[in-house]
């Protein structure tokens, strides 16, 4: 019988400095109440000056380490998804694995920008359940302040920093039921930072390498994609609305999190929520409110809960679970 991939364990990290909206008044043509209602954010936190993405991401893999009963040693895969890695190489995931003091195993980045969690658990989804891998470590980590434009104020208010980080191991019992992920290259101008190492490494070393985004488009196409992603889980599964305990949505947009819930027929006490606190972090925005719903003891062993995110490619992507 090949085994089911289960969520062991969970941790997450938070940069200490936060940033209110009203904060950003300071900062931008903007006011507290229009970041609010527009997008449901209130505050977001960001990376002092010398921590980085491997930093948030080590904090949170050793609390989901933790919270698994499970030592670094034992962890045989390890993969991370960021945006905004510390290095061109090695990747993040190779300095997370030295951090932990492991040696061997296999440590890789996914760069699948919002949806980069979602593409890290499907891999490692599909390394468990082959028996490639007995006990993996998946990361969302991103220091997205580093790549916004503080003077874009169409951008700069929306993202956040932080980490989330999963245990998953090989089990008997039922974990990852589905997972599904997808993308749409012919976005890819509709939400990114249009310089590279290939073609502008000039903007990199200038600090130029920011968030470009159409937001209308962006909020109209990730409904839509979302939407569609989270009936194919149902469908996939041959499973009800009303057998859904849980969403735990990326963390975008309030206004994009409730169109969702209503196409799941879910109240919003069924959804967790972080974005009022957190913003868009990115890849690390699933399993940080993953995290907390756990911390707070929302969600519960047993529980049937549905991530789904969208990011920069286009990408996106659902996943059905079984705590
Ligand atoms: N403060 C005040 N005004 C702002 C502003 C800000 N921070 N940013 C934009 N505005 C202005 C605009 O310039 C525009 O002014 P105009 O009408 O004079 O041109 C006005 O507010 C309305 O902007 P609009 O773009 O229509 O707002 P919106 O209701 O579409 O909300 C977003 C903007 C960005 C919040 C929304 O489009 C969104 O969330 N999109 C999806 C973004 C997202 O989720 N991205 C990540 C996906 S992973």
């Amino acid at each position: 019988m090949t085994p089911s991939a289960r969520i062991t364990g969970s941790g997450s990290y938070l940069p200490a400095r936060i940033l209110s909206n009203k904060d950003l008044e300071q900062i931008v043509d903007t006011t507290e109440d229009w970041i609010f209602s527009r997008s449901g954010i209130r505050q977001r936190h960001i990376a002092a000056e010398d921590e980085f993405t491997s930093d948030l991401a080590l904090a949170a893999s050793r609390e989901a380490l933790q919270s698994a009963g499970r030592s670094a040693s034992e962890v045989d895969l390890i993969v991370v998804a960021t945006t905004t890695a510390d290095q061109v190489f090695p990747s993040t995931a190779c300095l997370l694995q030295e951090r932990l003091g492991i040696r061997g195993c296999p440590a890789f980045d996914v760069q699948a920008v919002c949806a980069g969690f979602l593409y890290a658990l499907d891999v490692v989804y599909r390394y468990v359940a082959t028996g490639a891998s007995q006990c993996a470590l998946v990361v969302g980590a991103e220091t997205f302040s580093r790549i916004l434009n503080w003077e874009d104020r169409t951008t700069c208010v929306l993202f956040g920093d932080g980490a989330g980080a999963m245990v998953v191991e090989a089990s008997d019992s039922p974990g990852i039921l589905s997972s599904h992920i997808h993308a749409d290259g012919t976005y890819k101008d509709l939400l990114c930072v249009p310089v590279g190492v290939s073609t502008a490494y000039q903007e990199i070393l200038n600090g130029r390498a920011y968030t470009e985004m159409q937001g209308k488009e962006v909020f109209r196409w990730a409904v839509s994609a979302l939407g569609d992603a989270v009936i194919e889980v149902l469908t996939t599964n041959g499973m009800d609305k009303a057998e859904i305990d849980w969403l735990v949505p990326h963390q975008a947009n309030i206004r994009i999190i409730k169109a969702i819930a209503k196409r799941l027929d879910l109240s919003m006490d069924q959804v967790v929520v972080t974005i009022d606190q957190h913003g868009n972090t990115s890849a690390a925005s699933v399993p940080l409110a993953f995290d907390a719903a756990v911390k707070d003891g929302r969600i519960q062993s047993g529980d049937k809960v549905i991530f789904e995110a969208f990011g920069g490619g286009f990408t996106w992507g659902s996943m059905l679970v079984q705590i």
